[in-house]
């Protein structure tokens, strides 16, 4: 049968239609292998968040289906770069990576390179990869991620040339994939895709497009299979996941979908994020609070403490909105850890807004920050403000926030030394092969003499000292 007489008998339906993919691709490969007289192999590399590493494992899935192999690096027949496009030093990276890509290819005349993810949604990032990286044999985007196999077996069948398929968005949600785990204890559980929050600065909502949820009873699903494989703690992903239910025919709310997952036997530790502060509900606080299972951990993005960038920001809330929370938070969960998300250099940024913003990080006290140089994305609506801030100011007000992150920070971390935690381990060292590392519920670090078999399992583990920004600990 030929090529498009395969493709015409396809399915319509999801996911099948992918899994008929799976199988001619699968075909195609042994055909592949016989002839070379060797395995191929392939490399998945994720920029940027969590829900990039949780969609790189549904590529992973896919391919290990397929029956290519693993490898331990670059040096693969098959090499997909999952990229990030938050900031635009995410896209340098990439293109700087695809030229060393590019001498591995002239080596392997087998080797396909395909990239997918938020940088391909940027119409201008498809234009210099046609323009001036025409070695690139596929390119898909965030919206038909699911389609991965179909893209694979044309992929597979294409003699030369670059095969993009790109959509602007979509309300699609294809269940029951396959998926491949990076780890067997853990993993990130997608409750809702894309983001309508716009916030100025932001590039998230034009390439991740329209939020939607997944319907409750496919999540509660998917963690009771993930749990009868050994899964002992989940994370919840979405980009605002306080708004989740919103467009559902069910009426739920996240705090409400968060106690039914809690109620999953076998399930010990739930996480989740991102939140957003202008959407936390107080529901959720007290079901935070009542709930066990749930890690006492927020992260909540703050992004600027003063009001008026916060009102340029398109963020809802204001400084005290945000304090107020916080207070809640700490009142109902006395010992919850919080963590949040910082931009320095916002355009119009004053050294008065700047000190709002070091005044809430000398309030909270956050157990850790990720700070942000502001980043200029084409597109957002920040991009066009006037007064963008200047290079030298933004470093140096950049290099006192974190000074201040890092010493309320240790602060905050060093209060459990002596206390006995639960630790969740997660591997072994890297570093030093006699120790473990694993988690705390508030995520803190803990490092112990351990070994392999002990991962995936929870301990009581004593905190002999803090090291900064984790602990030595041992099993009592
Ligand atoms: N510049 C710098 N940081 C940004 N973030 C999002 N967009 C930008 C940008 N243009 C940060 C925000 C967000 C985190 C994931 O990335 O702090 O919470
Ligand atoms: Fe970006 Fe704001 Fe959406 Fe977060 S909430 S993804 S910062 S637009």
């Amino acid at each position: 049968m030929d090529f498009m007489e395969l493709i015409n008998q396809a399915p319509d339906t999801e996911p099948d239609r992918q899994y008929y993919f799976i199988e001619l691709s699968r075909k195609i490969l042994r055909e592949k292998e016989a002839s070379l007289g060797r395995k191929l192999s392939f490399c998945v590399t994720t920029f940027g968040c969590q829900m990039n590493a949780r969609d790189s494992e549904k590529i992973v899935g896919i391919l290990k289906q397929v029956g290519f192999e693993e490898s331990e690096d670059e040096h693969a027949d098959f090499v997909i770069y999952n990229t990030c496009t938050v900031r635009e030093n995410a896209n340098n990276k990439v293109y700087g990576r695809l030229g060393i890509l590019q001498s591995y290819k002239k080596k392997n005349p087998e080797m396909m390179i395909a990239l997918c993810g938020c940088m391909m949604q940027e119409p201008t990032v498809v234009e210099t990869l046609q323009k001036s990286y025409k070695f690139v044999d596929l390119i898909f985007g965030t919206h038909n991620i699911y389609k991965f196999a179909e893209l694979l077996f044309n992929t597979l069948n294409k003699d030369k040339g670059m095969l993009i398929d790109i959509w602007k968005d979509t309300d699609k949600i294809v269940e029951n994939l396959p998926i491949e785990r990076k780890y067997s204890f853990k993993s990130g559980v997608n409750i809702m895709f894309g983001c309508n929050n716009f916030c100025t600065y932001c590039i998230v909502p034009y390439v991740r497009g329209r939020e939607r949820s997944r319907k409750s009873e496919d999540i509660i699903e998917e963690i009771t299979n993930l749990v009868a494989d050994g899964v002992v703690e989940v994370m919840l992903l979405g980009q605002n996941v306080n708004s989740y239910g919103k467009g559902l025919e069910e009426s739920i709310t996240f705090a409400q979908l968060l106690e039914r997952i809690c109620k999953i036997d076998g399930l010990k530790r739930v996480r989740f994020m991102t939140s957003h502060p202008k959407d936390l509900s107080d529901e959720l606080i007290e079901v935070m609070a009542k709930e066990p299972k749930i890690c006492n951990h927020m992260h909540l993005p703050l992004q600027s403490g003063s009001d008026a960038l916060l009102q340029k920001m398109n963020r809802h809330y204001t400084k005290a909105d945000y304090l107020l929370i916080v207070d809640k938070l700490k009142s109902k969960i006395p010992d919850i850890a919080l963590t949040t998300d910082i931009i320095v250099g916002f355009p119009g940024e004053t050294e008065e807004d700047f000190l709002e913003t070091m005044d809430v990080v000398s309030k909270v006290k956050y157990d850790s920050a990720f700070t942000f140089i502001y980043s200029k994305r084409t597109g957002t609506p920040a991009a066009l403000m006037d007064n963008q801030i200047e290079e030298d100011v933004v470093k140096d007000r950049f290099d006192r926030l974190l000074e201040l992150v890092q010493t309320v920070g240790r602060e905050k971390t060093g209060k459990y030394e002596g206390t006995v935690q639960e630790v969740l381990i997660e591997e072994v060292n890297e570093q030093d092969s006699t120790l473990v590392t694993g988690k705390m519920a508030n995520n803190t670090t803990v490092h112990l003499p351990g070994d392999s078999s002990m991962i995936g399992k929870m301990y009581q583990v004593k905190l002999i000292c803090c090291k900064g920004f984790y602990y030595i600990g041992e099993i009592i």
